[in-house]
């Protein structure tokens, strides 16, 4: 099989680093293809509890790949931090590819995003304040710094001179900040150089040979389709392109070699930083769902925002991303609720909407349709077959299923790499 691609189908922490974890040793790349170490996906293997961010979570399968693709921003920082972290405890990461082309986040950048937000007061985004957004922005306003400019003082020193020339007077005339000098950018990029080096390649031209080769690549995304810039909660969503589509153009793999995608898509729903969410719950059932969830963030560790499965949105996941199978994660979480409320529509002042409005206003205010399906109390993290469920379970499943899109391949019943049901093969 060539490339397939996970993408998360709601605001992010579906559990996609469980999914990439999962398909790990049947895979010869992982790719990360947007994002940054904005990210967070936690991967149980036994007791071991792993945090990813900048890394892709292959990096945890001994003979897999793991590449950094030309759509990410990488903080090269927290690239060696996350690396020495593994490394200490026995991970090889020597396999480890990262883009010549990639875009790196300058400490300027970190500092931007955080008084930005600052300076938005009410109207901030949330943002996880790792420089994402402004660096994303320099790419387009063609003013960033890659990878490959760091092996060059002179190109990396004319670069950083042009982006300060802007940076410094919005440091020190909107925010009141001090000027940065070029050599301390320069010097801290540089000072990573050699340690650099042997990861730097073209990875467009390595996974086009191991496509060619008939390898198995597996694009996984960071952040999910409603944080997506183009396709997300605009403008309360993160600066990449999150859905399948920014696999092609984050990675260099043409979309014509991509013959899978894998929507990763919660039992229910969560959200972190602000912005619309029909479904979200201010009252004990949210308690619940983020007890019962663990639902607090892996890069910040802020309590995320809880709300019931909304098919709406699952619906739009499917279509944006061209859904083939989807991962149904963390269903042992609703364990023990008497009924489960499942959006099937919305309604935005008396009209009745089954497709996601196109006007973000509208999504404002839309309130949700829920139709109430009934629960279950038997444990069911050791189910390993779809038999195994209760019967109110298999009807739960069967019923998201139908509202969503696509077929629900995998069921996850646990934290662990063991805790899924397969339905559908995914590869
Ligand atoms: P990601 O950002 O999409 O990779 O997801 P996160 O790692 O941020 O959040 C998902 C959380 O749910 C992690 O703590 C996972 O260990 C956990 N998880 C994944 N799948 C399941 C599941 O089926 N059941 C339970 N209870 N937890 C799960
Ligand atoms: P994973 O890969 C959940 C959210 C932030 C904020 C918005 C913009 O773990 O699913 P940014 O720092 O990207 O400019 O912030 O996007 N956000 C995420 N929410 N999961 C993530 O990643 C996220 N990455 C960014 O909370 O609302
Ligand atoms: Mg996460």
């Amino acid at each position: 099989m060539p490339a397939v691609v996970i993408v998360g189908a709601q605001w992010g922490d579906e559990g996609k680093g469980k999914a990439t974890d999962l398909l790990g040793s049947r895979v010869d790349y992982v790719v990360k293809f947007n994002g940054g170490n904005n990210a967070g996906h936690t991967v149980v293997i036994g007791s071991e509890k792993y945090a990813l961010h900048l890394l892709p979570s292959g990096i945890l399968t001994p003979g897999c790949v793991p590449v950094i693709g030309n759509g990410v921003v990488v903080d090269i920082g927290v690239l060696f931090e996350e690396i020495d972290g593994l490394e200490a405890r026995g991970v090889d990461t020597s396999a480890l590819q990262v883009s010549a082309s990639a875009h790196v986040i300058p400490e300027y950048n970190k500092v931007l995003d955080k008084v930005t937000e600052r300076f938005l007061g009410s109207r901030k985004i949330g943002t996880t304040g790792r420089g994402i957004g402004p660096t994303y922005a320099d790419k387009m306003n063609r003013q960033g710094i890659r990878v490959q400019d760091i092996f060059d003082e002179k190109i990396l020193t004319q670069k950083v001179e042009g982006a300060l020339e802007l940076k410094n007077q919005i440091l020190t005339k909107v925010y009141n900040r001090r000027a940065v000098t070029v050599d301390e950018v320069v010097d801290e990029l540089r000072a990573y150089a050699d340690r650099l080096a042997p990861y730097v390649t073209d990875t467009t031209l390595l996974l086009d040979r191991a496509v060619a080769e008939g390898k198995t690549v597996l694009l996984e995304a960071g952040q999910a389709t409603m944080l997506d810039v183009d396709h997300g909660t605009y403008p309360f969503v993160t600066s990449s392109s999150a859905t399948s589509g920014g696999a092609a153009t984050g990675s260099g793999i043409a979309p014509t070699r991509i013959e899978r995608v894998i929507g990763i898509v919660k039992a229910y729903t969560t959200r972190v930083g602000e912005g619309p969410f029909p479904t979200e719950l201010h009252d004990d059932s949210g308690d619940f769902l983020r007890e019962q969830g663990g639902e607090f963030g892996t890069t910040t560790g802020r309590p995320r925002r809880c709300g019931w499965y909304d098919s709406v949105v699952a619906r739009y996941a499917a279509r944006v991303n061209g859904v083939t199978d989807f991962v149904l994660t963390k269903l042992d979480v609703l364990t023990g609720l008497e009924t489960i409320p499942v959006c099937v529509a919305y309604d935005v002042d008396g009209v009745r909407h089954d497709e996601m409005p196109v006007n973000q206003t509208d999504f404002h205010h839309a309130v949700p349709v829920y139709e109430e399906l009934p629960g279950w109390s038997e444990d069911i993290s050791g189910a390993r077959s779809f038999e195994e469920l209760p019967a109110n379970a298999q009807a739960y499943v069967r019923r998201v299923e139908e509202l969503s899109g696509a077929r629900m391949s995998v069921i996850g019943v646990g934290p662990g790499r063991d805790q899924a049901i397969v339905c559908h093969d995914l590869l």
